[in-house]
């Protein structure tokens, strides 16, 4: 289907990253900190050497510059990424890209074959679709923009999710709803897990009188804001009826197993 080779041609630059084999492993690991806190970091540089020569004193957000000479306010920084951290959010926004392009390819395999017998259900295939291509764009920007690799098993995940739209689409509507309610109930989990994570790094940033940055709030309400929309997708599915698909603990059992497995293997390789 167009759109979908539309994405996988975007998302083909990023497959074949440009960047040498031998430069990857420095890059993924100090993508983060200057990345992710540039936009405040990079205020206080204006006469200081590159973000990637950082050190603690300048990743000082320096918006706290005194005004007007005095100002009392405490100046506040931003903390550094550990690299633990950095690991963390690397593998999030790499697990979430595969996770998104594979949910673009179960609907794209889904469609055809819903459709043909149902066609009411065409507007609620588009729909969920247009957000599930929204999803993807938002990971392929944000792993560009933070020189995170995409999982190398990218291709598996593509052929497996396509062939999972296609096959459970091909069982009928209720089997079509029950594997979009087993993947949204899974991919909701999961960014919820993403999310308390991230809330726990702000709070401790909070504590000990560090600045967040906008760049961190704005990713968690990104976070936030598809979670929610996923799980809407799982309402969808509930009320076309996933729950009378037969057998459905059996089909939706298998695919979550198959999901948790897909995104344990994407956050590592
Ligand atoms: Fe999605
Ligand atoms: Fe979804």
């Amino acid at each position: 289907m167009a759109p979908t080779r539309a994405l996988l041609r975007s998302a083909r630059p990023l497959l074949s990253s440009p960047a040498s084999p031998v430069h990857h492993h420095q890059l993924l690991h100090d993508f983060l900190a200057p990345a992710l806190f540039s936009s405040s970091s990079r205020r206080s540089l204006s006469s200081t050497p590159p973000p990637s020569q950082a050190t603690p004193a300048t990743t000082n957000n320096a918006q706290s510059h005194s005004r007007d000479g005095g100002a009392q306010q405490k100046p506040k920084k931003l903390k550094p990424l550990t690299p633990e951290q950095q690991s963390f959010l690397s593998s999030a926004l790499r697990v979430n890209q595969a996770g998104e392009l594979a949910a673009t390819l179960i609907y794209t395999g889904q469609t055809p074959p819903l459709i043909s017998r149902h066609p009411h259900l065409r507007p609620l295939m588009e729909h969920m679709y247009d957000q599930e291509a929204s999803h993807l764009k938002t990971f392929n920007t944000l792993l560009a923009k933070h020189r995170v690799r995409p999982t190398a098993l990218y291709p598996l995940w593509s052929v497996m999710a396509s062939g999972l739209g296609w096959g459970t689409a091909i069982m009928g509507r209720e089997a079509a709803m029950a594997c979009t309610e087993a993947v949204e109930t899974e991919i909701g989990d999961h960014y919820n897990s993403q999310i308390r994570t991230l809330l726990s790094m702000v709070t401790e940033w909070e504590e000990q009188g560090y600045d967040v940055g906008d760049e961190f709030r704005e990713l968690i309400g990104t976070l936030r804001r598809i979670r929610d929309e996923e799980l809407e997708h799982l309402d969808h599915a509930v009320q076309h009826d996933s729950k009378k698909a037969e057998p459905h603990w059996l089909l939706t059992g298998v695919i979550r197993a198959g999901c948790r497995g897909a995104i344990w293997v994407s956050e590592r390789v």
